[in-house]
């Protein structure tokens, strides 16, 4: 059994056009070599002029419109059901975006892998917020672009356990080919508690910033843990290491407090990072740009919300500049 409903049905279409393929390879190879070697000019000295046959020609036109028109009705069939999506499908809204895909689920759950129950359908609800993506899962054979200002949808039904990778099939610039993510397919019961696990820590999180908490302490734990989980989800690491690498932009290491040099106005200045700084940094990113950086970044404000942005300042300040 294939890893998603749509694997065998696929995997057939492609390998009906490649026998019927080979087969004409071979064909028409084979009569070439024939015809050369039967023709050839010490046993045929003067050829002789054709001007038409009726049935040749009729022959080769009729034979390759009916295999057209093969490859043609099998693709339609299983696009088809590619778009015929069920009504009781589960529906998980996928962001794509530089560089690095979020799921959101119903619940309000975000997560940078996208975990789904066996044997259910699932609706994919594809949006973009900068360029042209493309959500593409090899294994299930599935594959739909992400436009910006737009949604277009896929649905697939997993039928066995396991990761799978899912890849970026559009090129979207510098990181494109880091742009990867994984489909965990889970038993149904197992599913299930994943996703009230996950729902749970988003109520703890909405308590921590609503200041239900009553230890301060306490309070501040849990955003720090929140902010560490958002830097994947909302794809910051994608061009933000840890470790002080660089790639599309600085590396976080011992960002809080650190002395920066930046580009304003075409003008450079010297700033400290503080949290008016990285919440500038969030919102208009361009406008203040780190020496030696490209101005990449698009604005957070659609990806982030005021509580997302606080928890994210709140992990950075625990990633201190070494004194
Ligand atoms: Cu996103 Cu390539």
């Amino acid at each position: 059994m294939g890893a998603s409903n749509f694997t065998n049905q696929v995997d057939n279409v492609f390998l009906f056009i490649l026998v019927i393929s080979v087969v004409l390879l071979i064909g028409i190879t084979a009569a070439m070599i024939y015809f050369v070697i039967k023709y050839r000019r010490s046993k045929h000295p003067n050829p002789v002029d054709i001007h038409g046959n009726v049935l040749l020609e009729v022959v080769w036109t009729v034979v390759p419109f009916f295999i057209v028109m093969g490859f043609f009705y099998y693709g339609v069939v299983d696009y088809r059901e590619m778009r015929n999506i069920p009504e009781d499908a589960m529906e998980v809204e996928v962001m794509g975006r530089m560089w690095s895909w979020m799921y959101t689920y119903p619940n309000g759950v975000q997560t940078d892998t996208l975990y789904v129950p066996l044997n259910k359908p699932i609706k994919l609800k594809i949006k973009s917020v900068d360029v042209i993506h493309s959500f593409y899962v090899p294994a299930f054979r599935i594959k739909q672009d992400a436009v910006p200002g737009m949604e277009t949808k896929m649905w697939f039904k997993a039928q066995q356990e396991g990761q799978f990778q899912v890849m970026c099939a559009e090129y979207c610039g510098d990181r494109h080919s880091y742009m990867y993510s994984q489909v965990h397919v889970l038993p149904e019961d197992e599913f299930e508690r994943w996703y009230a696990s996950a729902a749970a820590e988003v109520e703890t999180f909405a308590q921590a910033q609503e200041g239900a908490e009553v230890d301060e302490a306490a309070r501040l734990e849990k955003l720090v843990k929140q902010g560490q989980r958002l830097i994947k989800t909302k794809g910051c690491i994608a061009c933000h290491t840890l470790d002080g690498s660089r790639l599309v932009g600085p590396s976080f290491k011992g960002i809080w407090g650190k002395t920066e040099t930046v580009i304003a106005n075409g003008e450079e200045k010297t700033i400290v990072v503080d949290e008016a700084y990285l919440r500038r940094s969030m919102l208009e990113p361009n406008v203040e740009i780190v020496k030696g950086y490209p101005p990449a970044m698009p604005p957070q404000g659609s990806i982030l919300n005021e509580q997302e942005i606080q928890a994210i300042i709140e992990f950075l300040k625990t990633l201190k500049a070494e004194q």
